[in-house]
């Protein structure tokens, strides 16, 4: 089959560690005799050099005639002065908003062979396998009002988090239909203790449980459920929660997988289901690093994995999902390392060289 895949690279790592994830998908193409057509975008500061907007309305259109979206990262230093017209960010917010990917999926899983890498202890790391669901395009990251203004007794500032009855209730059923897949435990994470938006979160999330009976649902406030990550990982299987909570959140828990650059992420716009054919946008849940960029030193796993979530979620290949997945552990089986997860006794690679051993473990087909 051929799939149409828009690949927007973007700043900082961004395009060298999308370049990884394309030559692991071509190796996949050549192994499996799909076609994988690739159209380049812009995206972030990039775009603004060259467009003057974080992302074009033809970018968009293109993202929209594609099976998936792989994306790399967004900002830099280059960029970032608060005062700005303009923000990398606003191309990446804009993007999930225009395509509806209101679901964001942020797997968590403890390699064996990484458990040395991280700053936790092994015994608090054994069995960690979770997937936090972070509402996407909603909560505080785009409620309204949201401004900064002068008054006669300095500047003020407003962002508002706000919530739909519709829009909590899809996030959560996404979380209930992905526990019923997994291990059958859903957390839902709020602040209910003190915010509105949070109690309705709640109310809905205690609704939605009579229909899914077979899934056991716990709340957890967001400042305990950041304890519980380093303290009993292990206990988690899906997690469902606000925007923002989300987005501080999967930044602590990919600690448990020894870096933020082993975390991958799938932003859908329905629920998630392996082998389905659901557009999808997939990027590496890091940022665009500008301190590492241009260095070949970036770690490519996370974009890596997100392709395999690609393959696993909106290009219904599962399988070749798989062997992406067996590509990776086996390169690290090798003992290959990227400075981010570098371990003493460890062979210490580039983010090219690391791209090229597991594509060539993909070519050699004995996965
Ligand atoms: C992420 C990033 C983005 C977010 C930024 C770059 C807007 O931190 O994908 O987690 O906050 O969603
Ligand atoms: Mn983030």
């Amino acid at each position: 089959m051929k799939f149409a895949l828009a690949v927007l690279p973007g700043d900082g790592v961004g395009p060298e560690v999308v370049a990884q994830g394309v030559k692991v998908m071509q190796a996949v193409g050549r192994g499996s005799g799909h076609e994988f057509a690739l159209s380049y975008g812009d995206i972030g500061g990039a775009a603004i050099d060259k467009h003057g907007v974080a992302l074009t309305q033809e970018t968009l259109k293109m993202c929209k005639g594609c099976h998936a979206v792989l994306l790399g990262a967004v900002g830099g230093p280059k960029w970032d002065d608060p005062l700005a017209s303009v923000r990398p960010e606003e191309g990446l917010l804009a993007l999930r908003k225009g395509l509806g990917l209101f679901a964001n999926l942020r797997p968590v899983k403890v390699l064996p062979m990484l458990v040395d890498s991280t700053s936790l202890k092994p015994e608090v790391l054994r069995g960690v396998d979770m997937v936090v669901v972070r509402e996407l395009t909603g909560g505080l990251y785009f409620g309204k009002p949201k401004r900064q203004w002068r008054t006669s007794r300095g500047r003020r500032a407003i962002d508002s988090m706000a919530y739909s009855e519709m829009e909590i209730e899809r996030i959560i059923r996404a979380g209930f239909e992905l526990a019923r897949s997994r291990r059958r435990k859903l957390t839902s994470v709020d602040k209910a203790n003190v915010l509105e938006s949070s109690r309705l979160w709640r109310q809905i999330a205690i609704e939605l449980s009579t229909e899914y009976q077979d899934v056991e649902l716990e709340h957890q406030l967001v400042d305990a459920c950041a304890m519980r990550l380093i303290q009993r990982p292990s206990e988690f299987d899906v997690i469902v929660t606000e925007n923002t909570f989300g987005d501080i959140l999967t930044d602590e828990a990919s600690m448990l997988a020894g870096s933020l650059g082993m975390s991958p992420s799938a932003s859908i716009a329905g629920i998630p289901r392996e082998g389905s054919m659901t557009f999808g946008l997939y990027e590496p849940i890091h940022g665009s690093s500008p301190r590492r960029a241009g260095q070949n030193m970036a770690n490519p796993i996370a974009t890596i994995l997100s392709c395999a979530m690609m393959l696993r979620y909106s290009l219904g290949l599962v399988a070749e999902a798989d062997v992406v997945e067996r590509a990776i552990s086996s390169v690290l089986e090798d003992g290959y390392r990227t400075y981010d997860i570098m371990s003493e006794g460890m062979k210490k690679v580039g983010t090219v060289e690391m791209g090229d051993l597991i594509a060539s473990k993909i070519a050699g087909g004995c996965l």
